[in-house]
């Protein structure tokens, strides 16, 4: 295989790309059966399996980066090892060893490098962990089966232009509930946001913003991404909620802001009556890195940050700490960053 396959690197969207390989591991009779790469994209799994009926299916996102050197690294990936066992819990799935969970993501990315855009272009591996109940069952029971693979695409920008501002709108729907499962990853709350997904975008927005289920007063987060505030006096604030994805990208910037940019950082509630406090807004994750948010329509009025057009100061320097950090050109904290 040639180093890197021909393909428009910086011209990629977030699109499914078939690559080469995937991994595949499947728990029988209590155990792990040893997994391997497999060429085929289709899942074969029986009509009675749990993650068809009752959801009991979770998964993960994660990105492998090219440095500048060529080598190829992953960007905390122990943190979804253990955010993946967090969601399995939850839904009564088994756990995955640490250790099983990271090989097999290495051995995907080096079996698609090809597939590893370049340095330099924005571009990067997104990796997608899946795992899933199966095997013949008809009540609501965990699955006598299950399957854990990963397989990963090339992909750019999750929103439209990358680092440049969006609008958001509030929604009225919720995508979780309030001791619900809004703090894992899994398929149920994002069937939950497809609706109000849509609506957002037929309305010309990137996405729509949740509020907290109980109250409905305070931001939760965006249905794919956390969310952050800069305010005037220099605090990263971002919201604390049971409902919301613990976003691995979320706890790095708030590192980050606190240890590298001298900021005061903080989880704490985002009340949507105090959006005035905030200079500048954005949301983070690992399909979205940060992605500026330039206002956000409430139920009466539409709420410009920094600017519809530009981003603000404070994101830009967040983002360049976050990316460079990413793609091995700033030095990362300790552990943060595994070699393929
Ligand atoms: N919130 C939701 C609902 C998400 O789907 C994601 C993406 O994974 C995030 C937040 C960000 O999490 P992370 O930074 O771990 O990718
Ligand atoms: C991610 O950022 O990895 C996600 O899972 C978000 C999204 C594509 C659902």
């Amino acid at each position: 295989m040639s180093k890197t396959v021909d393909i428009d690197w910086e011209n990629l969207g977030f699109d499914y790309i078939q690559t080469p390989y995937r991994f595949l591991a499947k728990h029988v009779n209590g155990a792990w059966q040893k997994g391997e790469l497999t060429e085929d994209p289709n899942l074969h799994i029986h009509e009675g399996s749990t993650a068809l009926h009752y959801g009991q299916q979770c998964f993960e996102g994660m990105k492998a980066y090219r440095t500048k050197d060529g080598s190829i690294q992953l960007f905390r990936p122990y943190e979804n090892a253990r955010r993946m066992n967090d969601s399995a819990r939850r839904l009564r799935m088994p756990q995955i060893p640490e250790e099983m969970f990271v090989e097999a993501i290495k051995e995907v990315v080096r079996a698609n490098e090809a597939y590893v855009p370049p340095y330099g272009t924005g571009a990067s591996l997104y990796i997608r962990p899946l795992y899933i109940g199966v095997g013949p069952n008809i009540g609501v029971k965990p699955a006598p089966e299950f399957i854990f693979t990963a397989f990963c695409m090339p992909v750019g920008p999750y929103f439209k232009g990358g680092l440049v501002p969006t609008n958001f709108v509030i929604s009225d729907y919720d995508r979780a509930a309030p001791m619900g499962t809004g703090a894992s990853k899994v398929g149920g709350n994002y069937a939950a946001s497809l609706l109000p997904g849509y609506e957002a975008h037929e309305r010309n927005f990137s996405d729509c913003i949740y509020l907290d289920p109980a109250t409905h007063t305070k931001i939760e987060e965006v249905g794919s991404a956390n969310f952050f505030g800069i305010t005037a006096d220099n605090k990263f604030i971002t919201p604390i909620s049971p409902s919301i994805l613990p976003s691995i990208t979320k706890y790095s910037l708030l590192q980050i802001a606190k240890e590298r940019l001298g900021m005061e950082a903080i989880e704490g509630d985002v009340y949507l009556s105090e959006l005035d406090q905030f200079v500048e807004a954005g949301a983070c994750g690992t399909a979205a890195v940060i992605s500026p948010i330039g206002g956000i329509q409430t139920q009466d009025k539409f709420h410009v940050f920094y600017s519809e057009t530009e981003v603000g100061p404070i994101t830009t320097k967040l983002y360049n700490e976050l990316v460079g950090i990413q793609f091995g050109d700033i030095e990362a904290p300790e552990g943060w960053i595994v070699k393929v």
